[in-house]
């Protein structure tokens, strides 16, 4: 087994999980993931910060055996997700006299969430520092990462933060450090997108918060440790600004092609205008790469069929997904296509109630598209270059 030890004293004893497909039920882990977790020694005591998903509880309990840790005198729960708190009953069976240093919130998670009880934890306040011998832990309150009761913990003379699920990717890889940040940043965007993107204003004020802080080495809870703390944070600036760039998001769901044929339509004309296009069919595609292209789209296109007069079930779910994800994009449209009659435009519109976008006129094309309906599809064109224009992305 190998034991990394990132900085003297401090190492990295969590777990690759790359046969996972699916967290949450919901979010597809195409790279897999880990759970990171990291021990402390200081001269006077040792700390755990977080635990790992319960799967893996076994490859963290022996990792502890094999540096040899007799005792643990505090765990550090920045996070009450089971995939990093999970293994916590285990932890305190072994380490029974470790405390679970944690904010008020998420101890009160944890109780209702886990075997454990109240008196084994002790909160910690924002700013508060706790000496190890040698090694000062400092925990820095960060609410709706992405849960209520998240914090940071800082190592202050190591000057590593450990931000728990912030700056974390779903990546699980043979490299415990990023080497070439061109190579994560993608799933470190796909991260951002599906996690952290619907508290960008939170995600924002912690990262004016954290500001001042001089940081060597940023350790998250998934994904590898940053040995160049600004490439992650220099991303997560220009992924929470409410900058959006000259690009367009269509999703949609075609049964018999006729929204296929829209969206070709339409994506070839937004082209001709110099607008960048990434189209999903939602059927096929990765919902992960969509959540990716909302974190900087200026203008979203829905395009569903109509299924019972309704949209298609897929863009029902589609729809509320990306609704949830809180987007920042500028404007949003809907094109509905349908056979004899049909609610589908009013019933996706309705969806929208977390999006702060200008809606534009929808589109509605009755069968395969006419020369009429390419028409409405330039005018569409039209419009939305004009809004690109308005906005500054476009000269
Ligand atoms: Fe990785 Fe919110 O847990």
């Amino acid at each position: 087994m190998t034991l990394h030890e990132i900085t003297l004293g401090v190492f990295y004893v969590g777990n690759k999980h790359p046969e996972r497909v699916l967290f949450d039920e919901l979010i597809p882990l195409p790279d897999g993931t880990t759970y990171n977790s990291y021990l402390i020694r200081g001269s006077d005591k040792t700390v755990l910060i977080d635990t790992v998903d319960p799967e893996k509880k076994d490859e963290l309990l022996s990792k502890l055996e094999s540096l040899g840790v007799e005792n643990i005198d505090y765990v550090v729960a920045n996070h009450a997700e089971q995939d990093h708190s999970g293994t916590l009953p285990e932890i305190l069976e072994k380490y029974p006299t470790a405390k679970i240093l944690a904010t008020e919130k998420c101890a009160e998670f944890l109780c209702e969430l886990l075997p454990v009880k109240p008196d084994q934890f002790r909160a910690v306040a924002d700013g508060e520092e706790i000496s190890l011998g040698g090694k000062t832990l400092k925990f820095i309150h960060a609410p709706w990462v992405h849960w209520p009761e998240t914090m940071l913990t800082y190592l202050m003379e190591d000057k590593t933060l450990f931000p728990c699920d912030l700056f974390g990717s779903h990546l699980s890889q043979d490299e415990l450090f990023v080497k070439d940040f061109s190579k994560v940043e993608k799933s470190a965007k796909r991260y951002y997108a599906e996690i952290m993107m619907p508290f960008r204003a939170m995600i924002k004020g912690h990262l004016e918060k954290i500001k001042s802080i001089e940081f060597d080495l940023i350790a998250p809870s998934h994904g590898p440790i940053y040995k160049n703390p600004q490439d992650i944070i220099g991303a997560y600036q220009k992924w929470v600004s409410d900058e959006v760039e000259n690009k367009v998001v269509i999703a949609y769901v075609s049964m018999h092609g006729s929204t296929q044929k829209i969206v070709e339509h339409l994506s070839k004309e937004l082209a001709d205008r110099g607008i960048e296009v990434k189209s999903f069919r939602i059927t096929q595609d990765d919902i992960g790469e969509l959540a990716m292209e909302l974190v900087d789209a200026a203008t979203i296109v829905l395009a569903t069929p109509t299924v019972l007069v309704g949209p298609h079930p897929q863009m029902v779910y589609a729809t509320y997904v990306a609704n949830l994800l809180r987007p920042k994009a500028r404007f949003a449209t809907i094109i509905a296509s349908y056979g004899w009659a049909g609610q589908a435009v009013e019933k996706l519109s309705a969806m929208l109630t977390n999006l702060n976008a200008e809606v534009l006129p929808s589109t509605v094309v009755r069968g395969s598209p006419n020369e009429d309906d390419c028409s409405a599809l330039c005018a569409l064109s039209d419009k939305i270059l004009e809004k690109h224009k308005s906005i500054g992305l476009i000269k």
